[in-house]
């Protein structure tokens, strides 16, 4: 089975492989990557890490053969990164690569080369998606026809962490994962069918709060547990404030992309280096994994992921695309039942679900007033003042 991973010059890619290795041990990866310097050391430390991992600087010979297509890139690589985490600081918003305006940039540059990949992947085979902005990247490729599910690692992150906390072991914690990419609330922690969120927020408040850098009042008056993203939401200014003036994620993800190549390039290397931890990534090849073995054995295993809403949230419409714990088997991801949203959840995550379904359009169609538009419509900006000076750096 070809397992192709388009971006896989990426510095991510051995935390991918390291999981292939531990836990689909008989995959055949290719990395395809336009990149040649990078696949150059990327390509040959994969190799000591899962003998028989090939590379290729040519997207065809990369996805022929393929029934999973792991799809991890980053147009404009960091430099472009940086811009988008900088530049709407002078409108007072928030500066990051998913959230905001700086999100709707990278959805804008991203989204066509994601469907141009897309577009010679086999139709029977799978697109695992962790190109971000994920929810509005996978939303492209399901409007387009794909077999896609996205994925993020937030929620296998708390899946770890609640395990630890509770004393027991990482599958045995069923999460309530609830809302849209770079959105979502740990609503419960069942185990054994009993939730465990209370006694969580009981025991951990102060630790769970200060990991999401949140105050304990917004955990316990949800009544869960917020993911990180959300902090641009509950502290926004404060973000913008903290983020004045100190060096970008983007920088400082640089220097560690420096050292780990440095790593890499090390013909002794044989085990990913404990660097790599220092990328936001943790068990991204637990979560990949763990999908593409469901995709392939239909197990019905739980996974968190980007599906279509199709009913699940009744306040959105059934196209908008969704992260919800769902159950995966050969057809694809099927949300598990949600127990009601109530109103500090649902407008949040209704205004940003339009949000996207307008950033998406900007993104296929161009044109500056759609740009503005899914800028008004951005619960994080909404005034005309910043929509419009946002939308000319948007452009840009
Ligand atoms: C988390 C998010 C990813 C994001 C990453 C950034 O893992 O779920 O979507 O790409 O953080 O990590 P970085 O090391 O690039 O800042
Ligand atoms: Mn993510």
């Amino acid at each position: 089975m070809k397992i192709a991973v388009v971006g896989g010059g990426s510095t991510y890619t051995p935390e991918l492989i390291d999981g292939f290795a531990r836990l689909l041990p008989d995959a055949q990866v290719c990395l395809v990557d336009p990149a040649a310097d990078r696949l150059a050391v990327v390509g040959p430390f994969a190799a000591r890490l899962l003998p028989g991992t090939t590379w290729t600087t040519d997207l065809s010979a990369g996805l022929d053969g393929a029934s999973i297509v792991v799809i991890q890139l980053r147009v404009g690589g960091q430099q472009a990164r940086i811009h988008d985490e900088t530049f709407p600081l002078a409108c007072d918003c928030v500066g990051q690569e998913t959230t905001g305006a700086g999100g709707l940039a990278k959805a804008v540059r991203t989204v066509p080369v994601v469907l141009d990949v897309a577009s010679r992947v086999a139709p029977d085979a799978w697109i695992v998606n962790f190109t971000n902005p994920v929810g509005i990247v996978t939303r492209a490729l399901l409007d387009a026809g794909h077999r896609a599910v996205g994925l993020c690692n937030v929620a296998i992150g708390f899946q770890r962490r609640f395990a630890a906390l509770l004393g027991v072991a990482p599958e045995a914690v069923d999460l309530d994962h609830v809302g849209l990419n770079h959105l979502t609330w740990e609503r419960s922690a069942y185990v054994d069918g009993v939730d465990r969120m209370p006694e969580l927020l009981r025991d951990h408040l102060d630790a769970l709060a200060a990991e999401v850098q949140l105050p304990t009042a917004v955990l316990s008056t949800l009544g869960s547990v917020p993911s990180y993203y959300l902090r641009y939401f509950y502290a926004h200014d404060l973000v913008v404030r903290q983020m004045r003036g100190k060096p970008t994620r983007a920088h400082e993800v640089a220097r560690i992309e420096a050292q780990l190549l440095d790593l890499y390039a090390d013909p002794g290397l044989t085990e990913k280096p404990a660097q790599l931890a220092q990328r936001g990534g943790a068990y991204y090849s637990e979560a990949a994994v763990g999908l593409i073995g469901s995709l392939l054995s239909g197990d019905g295993a739980h996974h968190a992921v980007n599906v279509r809403n199709r009913g699940t949230l009744p306040f959105l419409p059934d196209d908008a695309v969704i992260e919800v714990t769902c159950a995966v088997d050969r057809d694809g991801a099927t949300p598990r039942p949600v127990k009601a949203v109530g109103p500090a959840l649902s407008g949040l995550i209704a205004a940003v679900s339009g949000y996207e379904e307008l950033a998406l359009a900007a993104a296929l169609h161009g044109g500056r007033s759609r740009v503005y538009e899914a800028l008004l419509a951005h619960p994080l900006i909404g005034q005309h003042e910043q929509a419009d000076a946002l939308a000319d750096e948007v452009l840009a």
